[in-house]
């Protein structure tokens, strides 16, 4: 695996694959890697004849009372990580490659980028099209990985891919969780041991909700109740939000009559997590995907 430091290097490297004909999968990480990364490398894998995962801790993606500074990173473990999985390229660039003095341009997808974690996090979305589309451009991947984990992220760069025509499929992976539920995160590190079994109340309260929708509970007001009071019940939990949303829109909705997302940010301590699980109504029933 060869480590890329610099953009011009990381564009030659990407202008050579295409000359080949390579197919590249691009994995975008901000590195401390877990088993929901790896999930999305070895689905680049098997699809891709290159793989190209990135590690760049974005700073404008942090507000700024944000955990930046305090955010998790590994790179030697990762290295590792990565090369064990065979990926092709490795691009790590300090934050002055991609943004040097001077930089002065940003990307919103307008809408999608305020509802929800937008309007607990103003600007966020902001920094992570702005920074996915630069390592889009950078890469030039055919297929790019993101994990539903972050299911308004993905919503949000599909739709900037779809709005300005980008060459690269969005690949959306299934969420990897803990034997007892808790989503994969870089940010359950933060967790202390209390916090960290206290955490595992957002996968449960999504899951309750799903028992009530194999039961036959079409309406969402009594849904989201049950996940509010899942939540309420866990001394250490702080709710940000909970709602369920169309997955297109990310609007509320009254009736599971079309795909939808149930989704949390719940503060664990001072630790911020999110999760979701997504409401499919099919011909058989609704499906709900943890
Ligand atoms: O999901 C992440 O880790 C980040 O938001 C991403 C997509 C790498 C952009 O910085």
């Amino acid at each position: 695996m060869e480590l890329i430091h610099t953009v011009d290097w990381m564009k030659q490297v990407a202008r050579q694959a295409r000359a080949e004909g390579a197919i590249v999968g691009l994995v975008p990480t901000m590195g401390a890697l877990h088993e929901g990364h790896l999930s999305l490398v070895r689905a680049a894998r098997e699809r891709c004849s290159r793989v190209t995962a990135s590690i760049f801790v974005n700073p404008k993606q942090f507000g700024p009372k944000e955990d930046f500074q305090r955010y998790p990173r590994a790179l030697e473990r990762d290295r590792d990580l990565l090369e064990s999985l065979r990926v092709d390229h490795l691009f790590a660039p300090p934050p002055e490659e991609m943004y040097p003095r001077g930089f002065s341009t940003s990307v919103t997808v307008e809408g999608l980028s305020e509802r929800l974690e937008g309007r607990s996090r103003p600007g966020h979305f902001t920094g992570v099209t702005t920074v996915v589309l630069k390592l889009l451009e950078i890469v030039q991947p055919s297929f790019a990985y993101f994990g539903r984990k972050d299911a308004q992220q993905a919503r949000i760069v599909r739709q900037m891919a779809r709005d300005l025509n980008l060459d690269a499929e969005i690949v959306v992976c299934p969420i990897v969780r803990e034997s007892d539920g808790l989503a994969l995160s870089s940010r359950n590190a933060y967790l202390g041991e209390s916090e960290r079994r206290a955490a595992t109340v957002l996968s449960r309260s999504l899951a309750s909700a799903r028992r009530m929708i194999e039961h036959g509970e079409r309406k969402t007001v009594p849904l989201v109740e049950r996940i509010a009071s899942e939540l309420a019940a866990e001394p250490l939990a702080a709710v940000d939000y909970a709602e369920i949303v169309d997955a297109e829109t990310l609007e509320p909705i009254e009736r599971l009559d079309w795909p939808a997302l149930a989704v949390l940010a719940v503060f664990i301590g001072s630790t911020r997590l999110i999760d979701n699980m997504r409401i499919e109504p099919r011909a058989g029933g609704v499906v709900c995907e943890l």
